[in-house]
């Protein structure tokens, strides 16, 4: 029988809660850190420990049959991709803030503005939704140092406990979308995979609701 391919996040911050759930539903996986790749000693499965930004890509190809990631990471990524199940950890948002002196309240108020982010194609969204226009410099990490440094009027990142954003001095004004970990697939995967994938979200489903 062929293995169901699962991208998991190679180190940050989902690294953790994806592989405690995958602890929880029985699938034990001998974890060198240095391996990008672990089989499962009892269950059909292969880990592949991936950068997140890399994952929709990975999914599209068919290279992995299914991922556990952000669901900011596939808005900016990889909108065309689909999750079978929402996984109720990692939960953050993806906000606008500002100095925490300016006198913007939200979105609107940087029309014309210089916004620096991680997630342009999102930002990109919501400015052509509100019929707005602004220069977005891309930052791939640090984001919040950018108004310091004169180098953006406000930013769009991830907001989870707010301390980034406090420390750097900054104040959210608008939140555009609340995130959590999903259960992506790929377009690509295969009936006898696809069998093994069910048999997967079947015990996530009785574990997520044991939690609640
Ligand atoms: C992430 C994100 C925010 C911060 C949010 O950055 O980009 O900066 O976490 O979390 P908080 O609200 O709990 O402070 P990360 O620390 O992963 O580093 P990076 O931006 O350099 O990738
Ligand atoms: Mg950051």
């Amino acid at each position: 029988m062929s293995n169901l391919r699962i991208a998991v996040q190679k180190s940050g911050r989902l690294n953790e809660d994806s592989m405690n759930i995958l602890k929880d539903i029985g699938i034990s996986i001998d974890n060198g850190k240095d391996q990008l790749k672990a089989a499962a000693r009892n269950f059909p499965v292969e880990v592949f420990y991936l950068r997140n930004g890399d994952i929709p890509q990975y999914l599209r190809d068919g290279v992995v049959d299914a991922a556990i990631i952000g669901e900011n990471v596939l808005i900016e990524k990889g909108n065309d991709l689909n999750f079978v199940e929402r996984l109720g950890f990692s939960k953050c948002k993806v906000s606008i803030a500002v100095p925490k002196e300016s006198k913007a309240n939200s979105l609107k108020d940087l029309d014309g503005k210089r916004i620096a982010t991680s997630y342009p194609e999102t930002v990109k969204k919501y400015l052509k939704e509100y019929n707005l226009d602004a220069q977005l410099h891309i930052i791939n990490g640090s984001v919040e140092i950018a108004p310091n440094i004169g180098l953006a009027d406000g930013i769009c990142d991830i907001v989870s406990s707010g301390s980034t954003l406090f420390k750097n001095g900054l104040k959210e004004i608008e939140v555009l979308l609340k995130s959590e970990a999903v259960l992506a697939v790929s377009p690509k995967i295969s009936k006898e995979r696809q069998a093994i994938l069910q048999k997967i979200q079947f015990r996530i489903q009785s574990v997520l609701k044991g939690r609640d």
